[in-house]
């Protein structure tokens, strides 16, 4: 049996519901337009949003702000060289500036980047720099009834096929996202990881791996791919990494920090390549976008997060949210994934229509019935694509508890005796580029009804 106990507190007030309508008018019926302090529980994102442990909280003390040479940056090479199995780090602000840098080298006009499913701004930094992201999921992957072991997987015949329709000579970069969190948090397997290495060592180009949330991942390949059932996630992980040339890393996730970001090289070429950029836009080498106090707090992080207990903690943590949602008749999306459980809005508002935003409509409701805030995964976040329309319901680590969770589906079983009252949305604003709409988009609902009472 292994847990945590609080070390610190912070309070959270649940609004009554009038109030909780009129902010949600206010936000454009958009939650990342919320103060947090009209949320209660706030499922937003798992994204530097979690409690860090005592030993991170005594590691920021120890912090060396040294612009050059810091030997908190020191700690930091040596957790992801332990850790993860890299010898170079490139330290950066969060994950995105780690894909600034490493993308805007990579990549040039009329170039193609497969991925299992790139996370949104992956493809954003992507597509800024002239180039196609081609997500390549696996087919069980949108059929959100199907139970299968590794949903994040990496459809190799799908990328094969993109390859060839492209020219392989396009091709500039295969890249794995564990889990595969635009794909309800699956899973991908060690296997399918090597599938990938032969493929980009086919088409001569770096594998990547978008190592968020490796140790998740490294958990559920010890339960799900038998030859790995007596390692630990420590070796699962360093295996699985072992096969890409490059990490991106945000350490707002996996690090369990509040922020931070790396890129991880084995190539001292590329590393030298990068460093201008790395310079130029997250900081000198030795700290990049962080304080000497962040990057021993993550260097820590990196250590506790892929301790077993853990991450077994962890990932039961989101299941039971999942199954309490179940009890409800919340239809959750099968298996759920390590970080969050995905709500299928198209199934549960099957009266909406794909242009009234389902999926938006369910996580407005979820804010007005309980306070709690979730993030949609749908036609909102995703426009033009045929993806189903989830609602993301992402756990912060070592943050909440049994009775939040309680709290969560009782305001969700609340939507579900009451769908049909719901209204589908239409946008008032639809910001630019279409990949971060759903940050700032406002919207209204289309009829009077639950939303709008
Ligand atoms: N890659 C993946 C798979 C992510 O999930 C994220 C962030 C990033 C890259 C970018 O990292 O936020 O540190 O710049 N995901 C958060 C989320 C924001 O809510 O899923 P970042």
């Amino acid at each position: 049996m292994f847990s945590t106990r609080s070390a610190m507190t912070a309070p959270i007030e649940l609004l009554p519901r009038e109030d909780r309508r009129e902010r949600l008018r206010e936000a454009g019926y958009n939650p990342f337009n919320l103060a947090s302090r009209d949320v209660f529980v706030d499922l937003l994102t798992d994204s530097g949003t979690g409690a860090m442990s005592s030993d991170q909280w005594a590691a920021m003390l120890s912090g060396d702000e040294a612009y050059a040479g810091s030997r908190s940056f020191e700690g930091l090479e040596r957790a992801v060289s332990d850790v993860m199995g890299f010898e170079y780090v490139l330290p950066t602000h969060q994950g995105r500036g780690a894909e600034n840098v490493l993308y805007g080298h990579l990549l040039s006009e009329g170039d193609v980047v497969l991925n299992n499913t790139h996370f949104d701004t992956t493809r954003a930094h992507v597509a800024a720099n002239g180039a196609t992201p081609l997500d390549c999921p696996v087919e069980e992957a949108t059929d959100p009834a199907l139970d299968a072991p590794f949903k994040g997987n990496l459809d190799l015949d799908a990328a094969r096929g993109a390859v060839s329709e492209a020219g392989a000579e396009r091709v500039a970069a295969v890249v794995l996202t564990i889990t595969n969190n635009s794909m309800a948090g699956q899973p991908v397997s060690v296997e399918n990881t090597h599938a990938a290495r032969e493929l980009a060592d086919d088409l001569d180009v770096p594998l990547v791996i978008d190592a968020c949330r490796f140790a998740e991942n490294a958990h559920f390949v010890r339960e799900r791919e038998p030859e790995f059932a007596d390692s630990s996630v420590a070796e699962i992980a360093r295996e699985q990494l072992s096969y890409a040339d490059c990490v991106v890393m945000s350490g707002k996730k996996e690090g369990l920090s509040n922020v931070g970001g790396f890129l991880a090289l084995r190539d001292p070429a590329l590393k030298t390549a990068l460093k201008p950029r790395l310079i130029l836009y997250e900081g000198f080498p030795t700290y990049g976008g962080m304080a000497g106090r962040d990057m021993a707090a993550m260097a820590v992080g990196l250590r506790e997060a892929v301790d077993d207990r853990r991450v077994r903690a962890r990932v039961d943590q989101v299941r039971s949210l999942g199954d309490r949602l179940r009890e409800r008749g919340v239809p959750v999306y099968d298996p759920v994934g390590g970080h969050a459980v995905y709500v299928d809005a198209g199934a549960l508002f099957s009266h909406l229509d794909r242009s009234e935003f389902p999926g938006q409509a369910l996580v407005c409701a979820a804010y007005l019935e309980g306070g709690v805030r979730t993030v949609e995964l749908g036609s909102l976040a995703f426009p033009g694509t045929d993806r189903p329309e989830l609602v993301r319901l992402a756990l912060p680590r070592r943050t909440y508890h049994d009775e939040h969770l309680d709290h969560v589906a009782e305001a969700f079983g609340t939507v579900v005796e009451r769908r049909e009252e719901v209204a589908g949305l239409e946008l008032v604003t639809d910001p630019d580029p279409p990949e971060l709409r759903h940050f700032s988009a406002e919207l209204r609902p289309v009829d009077a009804g639950v939303l709008d009472e």
